[in-house]
């Protein structure tokens, strides 16, 4: 007899359980996912992402209790961090016990962990008993998805599920802190930004890639998250210079006189940063396959997710 699934989670779980790999929903972009635990799972992941083996795996938990079996130690500063941002958008890295593979932290001895708030990526954590790494769903340098259509052209036939929970609501990856020589560390920018995490450790934190000339996390590398398309982020005052009939452009709240409004995508009318992060990847999916020769983004104003904005055009922008 066909088994019965009640749901599309049951069916995510049932397949997870088997050491598949499927998509799955999160609210910052959709990831791969597959159980911690299986070498299978863990292998495939990294074939169908292309990723390097070098580049370490997310492991996503279904609360702040599950952490004891896979973390030793939760410095203080982090713990307060954790208990006030998970279930949400931030990853914390943490020194690992023997129960985390090496295979998925790329032989390192901390593992980066979150607790992901989509309801549907909580509702599936809850009913296995492992827990999920999952990288974002996009080949190796690609544009993170953000909607199960985005996942699909990435993966087609390849994925045997990709659970649908919609649009992503954040839109942009999680923000990574961890912890050296009891200093708080930035690694990856994110919607919960620094000033937010100064405020409420009441302690300064730095930023990873500011403080070292050289590449502090494989997923960090200067170029990442990339568009095929030529990317260019300047200020606004610099558009019209760079300006060619083939490009487009790319706005935070108001169009750019002098510039064909057909080549302008406002990412928030209203000037809500948080609207931007959302759009953005959507947006490039979009303009990515529109046949434009560049891509020119305004460089939004830099204050909380602002800043992961700017980093992620960055990136995209370095070649
Ligand atoms: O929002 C997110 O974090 C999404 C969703 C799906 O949860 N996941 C995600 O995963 O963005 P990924 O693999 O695309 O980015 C994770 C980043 C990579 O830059 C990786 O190198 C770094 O985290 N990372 C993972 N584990 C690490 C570890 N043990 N030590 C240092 N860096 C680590
Ligand atoms: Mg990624």
């Amino acid at each position: 007899m066909k088994p019965v699934w009640h749901s599309a989670v049951d069916l995510a779980a049932s397949l997870l359980t088997q050491e598949n790999v499927v998509a799955i929903p999160t609210e910052t972009v959709y990831g791969l996912a597959g159980n911690m635990l299986s070498q299978k799972a863990v292998e495939r992941i990294y074939s169908l992402k292309q990723r390097p083996l070098s580049n370490p795996l997310i492991v996503h938990v279904s609360g702040f209790d599950q952490l004891h079996e896979w973390v030793t130690n939760i410095p203080p500063a982090l713990e307060t961090l954790a208990r006030t941002y998970w279930p949400g958008p931030l990853t914390l890295l943490l020194d690992k016990t023997r129960a985390v593979p090496d295979r998925i932290t790329a032989g390192s001895q901390q593992v980066a962990v979150r607790v992901p708030s989509h309801p549907i990526a909580l509702a599936l954590l809850q009913q296995i008993d492992f827990p999920l790494v999952a990288p974002s769903a996009n080949p190796f340098t690609r544009i993170s998805p953000t909607t199960a259509e985005h996942v699909r052209t990435y993966f087609g036939e390849q994925l045997p599920f990709v659970l649908d929970g919609g649009p992503c609501a954040v839109g942009l990856e999680s923000t990574i802190v961890g912890m050296q020589e009891g200093r708080v560390i930035l690694y990856r920018q994110g919607a919960i930004g620094l000033t937010a995490i100064e405020e409420l450790l009441q302690n300064k934190v730095e930023r990873y890639a500011a403080q070292r000339g050289h590449t502090p996390t494989p997923g960090l590398s200067p170029r990442h998250y990339a568009p095929l398309t030529r990317t260019v982020l300047c200020e606004r005052g610099d558009i019209q210079k760079i300006y060619s009939g083939h490009s487009a452009v790319i706005v935070f709240t108001t169009p750019v006189a002098g510039i064909l409004p057909e080549n302008q995508f406002i990412l928030s009318p209203s000037g809500s940063l948080s609207e931007a992060g959302q759009q953005l990847y959507t947006l490039l999916h979009v303009l990515d396959k529109s046949g434009y020769e560049n891509i020119i983004c305004e460089r939004l104003p830099s204050a909380g997710i602002g800043d992961a904005i700017n980093d992620r055009l960055q990136r995209a922008a370095t070649r």
